[in-house]
């Protein structure tokens, strides 16, 4: 248990490999079974999924990676005041590890950091490359699906626990889902805080553009689940014949995305054979957009005493310290 831990009960660490491939398979079948046809957006995260969401955030339309790089910057040392010193960072859904270098780099003394990811193999790629560059700094990688309980290894150092949950990925939950995490997140970071970044509700035609890129990104990273399910499930699906499709639903606040079939036509997985009719679709991700109020409301309502709040100029993206009470 030294370099890693997992907690969702079921499973030893040594069989994650086999107990994600079949929450996959059974989720996907789930999926092409029920109408309308949804899937959650943790499945992006292959290997392949990760370097193609990584090729997201260096894209000049989507900005709110860039953004939100900003606020870290500009804000670190306040930041590292309200973090203290020698806390131990819980990252949710760390994916490459860039992020939390800023942070990393402005904090006094930091005892150990505990990135959690659902990418196993990523992640453990990733958490050596960290380790070479912070060699004083302990890092526990846990490959584990955050969106489920988690039991964390016990806190070693004399600071306190902090989490951090850039990105808006919060934006990926239902509302009741993003109030059942940060619910679950304030009793585990109890005495500590939330570091999170949350999008923000816009211009239509800007987030349009950021889920829509010119080069494509977007539609290889949504169309990447089709392919992971060919690759680790032997499902039939031609990628060819499905198209991107991401748009704005306004009275919902959020972006969602979309596979859609171009053609009436028929995909396999083993023997059972699933229908698509021309234009059905399957419905992958829902990116929530919020206010600061909105996010902040929320916070409270899960338990935590919302702090300082930066923002840019433009007021694209949102970046919120939330104590957690003891
Ligand atoms: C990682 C969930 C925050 O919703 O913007 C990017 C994922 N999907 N482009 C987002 C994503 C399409 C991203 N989150």
């Amino acid at each position: 248990m030294s370099q890693s831990a997992v907690l969702d009960g079921a499973a030893p660490p040594q069989d994650l490999a086999a107990v994600s491939d079949s929450l996959f398979r059974r989720d996907m079948l789930a999926c092409l079974r029920e109408r309308p046809r949804r899937i959650s957006p943790k499945y992006f995260y292959d290997a392949e999924g990760s370097l193609l969401f990584d090729r997201i955030c260096e894209l000049p339309e989507y900005y709110p990676t860039r953004t939100e790089l900003g606020l870290l910057t500009r804000h670190a040392t306040r930041i590292a005041q309200l973090i203290g010193a020698r806390a131990e960072i819980v990252e949710f859904g760390a994916g490459s590890l860039r992020k939390i270098r800023l942070l990393l780099d402005a904090l006094e003394a930091p005892a150990r950091y505990l990135p959690i990811d659902i990418s196993g193999e990523h992640l453990a790629a990733c958490a050596a490359t960290l380790r070479g560059d912070y060699p004083a700094l302990e890092v526990t990688p846990v490959v584990a699906d955050y969106t489920r309980r988690l039991l964390l290894p016990a806190v070693t150092g004399p600071g306190r626990r902090v989490g951090f949950f850039p990105g808006s990925t919060i934006g990926n939950f239902t509302p009741d889902e993003a109030l059942r995490f940060l619910t679950l997140a304030a009793q585990t970071l109890r005495g500590g805080g939330l570091l999170i970044g949350a999008d923000l509700v816009k211009d239509p035609d800007v987030l349009h553009a950021a889920y829509n890129d010119a080069q494509g990104v977007t539609a290889a990273f949504n169309l990447n689940l089709l392919a992971r399910a060919n690759r680790e499930l032997g499902a039939d699906f031609d990628t060819g014949r499905f198209a991107h499709a991401a748009f704005y639903n306004a009275p919902l606040q959020r972006i969602e995305m979309h596979l859609m079939s171009l053609c009436a036509q028929q995909v396999r997985i083993g023997d059972e054979c699933f229908d698509f009719a021309e234009g059905e679709s399957m419905h992958t991700e829902n990116s929530c957009k919020f206010t600061i109020d909105s996010l902040r409301a929320l916070a409270r309502q899960a338990g935590f005493e919302p702090g300082p709040v930066w923002t840019d100029p433009q007021r694209m993206f949102s970046l919120h310290w939330l104590r957690a009470p003891d």
